[in-house]
């Protein structure tokens, strides 16, 4: 059992309140897939998993073998697709554990084909991003050799767009084109799997076009936006969603350094006045970056303290100078609210120079993730 200094607390009402808020836009047609890889975006892929199931989510979406087996020894039983590029060993084994795998060429095609067994597969299309899946020309030829072994069951034809996220949706729409032609293409030569796909969390907010037979949201459903701050949408977006994570620590230590005093690794803070330093049981290894720049502050007591120093591996320290009221084992907010202040995802990506995505993906699994229940 951990000793519990560092927890992320994980709203899952607020989790299930935004999938409902998502599902309220499709119509009763469309299904939803919960993406829940990378241990749901940091916040716990199993807990998350049951609240999508009770949420009405149909599918789970993960990236690999690993993130599958992990729901499916947690005993959930919803549909599973591994979103990413599988090699037929490790499809087999999704396989057997009732998932359906990605294929994007012949060579997975057939090793699969050739084991036998009953499997469920998705194409997916490379209609722009040029990352992973099939080129459109090749997609018929694919279609056609996964119809070709009885074993194997063409259930889902999907792609993936680079910027649904931006203001100017010319490209996501290019690339909606190229995918509903191979719709067409397929449905001409007598194909129709039975779930088609595209929409991550922007198209599924903003791209009604792209919702197919199921959308894929992952970021949104965490209650933190795809969009930039200038983006139109964010605003709504901020009214509407909710953030599921909280992280919280409390303060181990205070100690008093003089003027010309210095602390961490380094040396690199220098105090210039009598400085009340509060030391956080919190440190990179935690997710708590270092560099090339940290968090920058924290709340306690509903006030900013910052971070002084460098961030260590497991401890850090702030300046609580001008909080005199704080004490040991008060309770400080690295990302979340207290009293009227807040801390969000968007506001560490700007400060270490990267997208909300990234800064709840890196929290690392030594952090005690505390489930609140909807009430
Ligand atoms: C194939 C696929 N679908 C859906 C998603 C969810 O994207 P987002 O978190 O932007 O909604 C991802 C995430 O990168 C993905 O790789």
């Amino acid at each position: 059992m951990s000793d519990r200094l560092v927890i992320a607390e994980i709203d899952l009402g607020a989790y299930e309140d935004n999938l409902q808020k998502i599902r309220s836009r499709l119509t009763s047609e469309t299904k939803l897939m919960a993406v829940v890889k990378a241990n749901a975006y940091g916040h716990g892929a199993i807990e998350l998993a049951k609240a999508a199931e009770r949420a009405g989510a149909a599918y789970l979406g993960v990236v690999c073998l690993y993130e599958a087996r992990q729901l499916r020894d947690a005993g959930i039983s919803l549909p599973i697709l591994i979103l990413n590029y599988i090699d037929h060993a490790s499809a087999l084994e999704a396989i057997d554990l009732d998932c359906d795998v990605t294929v994007m060429d012949e060579e997975v095609i057939r090793g699969v084909g050739n084991s036998g067994k009953k499997s469920r597969l998705h194409l997916k299309v490379d209609t722009g991003m040029h990352r992973a899946g099939a080129d459109p020309a090749q997609i018929l030829t694919l279609a056609q050799t996964i119809q070709s072994f009885p074993n194997l069951e063409f259930h889902g034809l999907f792609t993936h767009f680079a910027n649904a996220d931006d203001a100017d949706l010319s490209f996501a729409k290019v690339q909606l084109n190229v995918f509903k032609k191979v719709v067409t293409e397929l449905e001409n030569n007598g194909i129709r799997p039975p779930l088609i796909h595209a929409a991550n969390s922007a198209a599924t907010l903003c791209l009604s076009e792209s919702h197919f037979d199921m959308v894929r949201p992952g970021i949104c459903t965490y209650g933190l936006t795809p969009f930039s701050q200038t983006h139109l949408q964010n605003s709504q977006f901020l009214q509407e969603f909710a953030p599921v994570l909280s992280l919280k620590t409390q303060i181990i230590r205070i100690h008093e350094i003089v003027p010309g005093e210095t602390v961490g690794y380094g040396r690199t803070f220098k105090a210039t006045r009598p400085t009340r330093v509060g030391l956080l049981p919190v440190g990179y290894a935690d997710g708590f970056t270092r560099s090339p720049s940290n968090w920058g502050e924290v709340l306690v007591g509903g006030k900013r303290a910052p971070v002084i120093g460098r961030v260590s591996m497991d401890q850090s320290s702030i300046d609580l100078t001008d909080i005199p009221e704080a004490q040991t084992h008060d309770e400080v907010i690295l990302l979340g609210e207290q009293m009227n202040e807040k801390i969000t995802a968007d506001d560490i990506a700007a400060r270490v120079g990267t997208i909300n995505y990234e800064v709840v993906t890196r929290l690392t699994s030594r952090i005690s993730r505390v489930y609140k229940e909807n009430v």
